[in-house]
């Protein structure tokens, strides 16, 4: 796939429902009582996994349209035992490995080449001391899970900052005797709080820790799921790096956890304006204006990292453009996402003519407040690559070319059509 220049962006778009969300919805609404209709499904390769999965292990759910579903809820202990392929779903496979920690028998997740390298002890390690049993291979998937009646509540300091694994121990935690709480090194997305809280579940919050009890069950009725802040961040980066754009992405969810990426464009100082602020159940929702402006220089903290973790590569991009001398630090998991992005991106950009250092933990971009030049790059089999590259592409002088474009299709498929859609060139 080839991505030309562009002269501008213009127009109003709405981008599909969040996947983080969807997940969540499809899985607790698997466990819960009663239908779960979800409406603004994201559905995607990752979020179609996760349906085929509650299927595999007896879930019905039926698709009403593209974007809704309605969940026939199993119950807490309803799923019974059996194989499922994660395909490229790191939320599925950790999500499910916590359900499975209080499920009868022996569940056993796969995933495909990209989603086996990546690390599953860091779920394995907390499951097994609610009780379960958990098998990985060399620390990787395939893994097994063997559920228990018998889990017993704990408290656990996650060692690294993940919203999938604390997922998975407050999943857990919903099998376990007395209470399950998660200690949190830096606030992560807290989808699975609101949803379980919108399910009946009394989640208790502190500083930097959740608790949840054991539970009797669940029950969520209906979930709105907001447009995806990570599917329409291609689309504003895009907005604040091609002079003259003007652009509109509405009804995009606006978990201030997910939003990192607009506190970044704003210290670049980038044109941004959230319109129609709002509430759909407990997520936060609006529109957001980006227009282009001249952007500086920025510093991107490590406490900062998890309001942005999908959105990094876009922000080493704009720093690229940006006058001065940019810094991303305490970003060492970009190094266990669908790739190695810490590398990808580094590759990626200097083949484009960017001035890019790759750090342990992140990026030391030098920029200048021009078009770079393009060129190709490798998606490497990760969807965030391959939206980079259109991305650097309408930004270029030359264009981009993307090698494995249709990775897209994990997170968005229709990407490509709906940035054509607001492309001038
Ligand atoms: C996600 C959490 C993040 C994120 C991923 C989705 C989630 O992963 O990168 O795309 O839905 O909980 P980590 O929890 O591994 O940081």
């Amino acid at each position: 796939m080839r991505v030309e220049p562009a002269a501008q962006l213009q127009g109003h778009v709405a981008v599909p429902g969040d996947k983080s969300i969807s997940h969540r919805a499809v899985l607790l609404g698997a466990i819960g009582e009663g239908e779960t209709r979800v409406t603004g499904f994201g559905r995607s390769a990752d979020t179609e996994a996760t349906v085929a999965a509650m299927r595999t292990l007896g879930v019905e759910i039926v698709d009403e349209s593209v974007d809704e579903l309605v969940v026939a809820g199993a119950g807490l202990r309803g799923l019974s035992a059996g194989s499922v392929d994660c395909a490229n779903a790191g939320t599925l496979m950790r999500l499910l490995a916590g359900i499975a920690a209080g499920q009868e028998g022996t569940t056993e997740l796969t995933g495909d080449e990209s989603l086996s390298q990546r690390p599953m002890e860091r779920i394995a390690e907390p499951l097994r001391r609610l009780g379960a049993g958990v098998e990985t291979t060399d620390g990787h998937a395939p893994l097994t899970v063997t559920g228990t009646p018998h889990l017993k509540g704990t408290t656990y300091e996650l060692p690294v900052a993940s919203a999938q694994v604390k997922s998975a121990v407050l999943l857990g935690g919903l099998y376990a005797a007395g209470q399950t709480t998660v200690v949190e090194p830096t606030p992560t997305r807290d989808h699975t709080e609101l949803m379980l809280e919108s399910a009946g579940i009394a989640v208790r919050r502190g500083p930097t820790s959740i608790t949840v009890q054991q539970a009797a069950a669940l029950r969520l009725g209906e979930v709105a799921v907001p447009g995806d802040f990570s599917s329409a961040a291609p689309l504003l980066v895009a907005a604040a790096l091609v002079p003259g754009s003007d652009l509109t992405v509405h009804d995009v969810g606006l978990n201030p956890r997910r939003t990192g990426l607009l506190d970044v464009l704003e210290r670049m100082g980038a044109h941004i304006a959230i319109f129609n602020r709002r509430r759909s159940g407990r997520e936060q929702v609006g529109d957001v204006q980006v227009q282009y402006s001249e952007l500086a220089a920025v510093e991107v903290l490590p406490r900062e990292v998890p309001s942005l973790v999908d959105e990094l590569p876009l922000v080493a991009l704009l720093a690229s453009h940006a006058r001065g001398k940019s810094v991303v630090r305490g970003a060492e998991e970009l190094r266990v996402k669908e790739s190695n992005r810490i590398e990808a991106v580094t590759d990626g950009l200097r083949a484009f003519g960017a001035h890019v250092r790759s750090r342990e933990d992140g990026w030391a971009i030098t920029g200048v407040p021009a078009r770079l030049k393009g060129g190709r790059i490798e998606a490497r089999g990760d969807h965030r690559i391959a939206m980079l590259g259109a991305v650097a592409g309408l930004a270029s002088r030359e264009g981009v070319e993307i090698q494995g474009a249709d990775h897209v299709a994990v997170s968005f498929p229709g990407f490509f059509e709906l940035l054509d859609s607001v492309v001038r060139r």
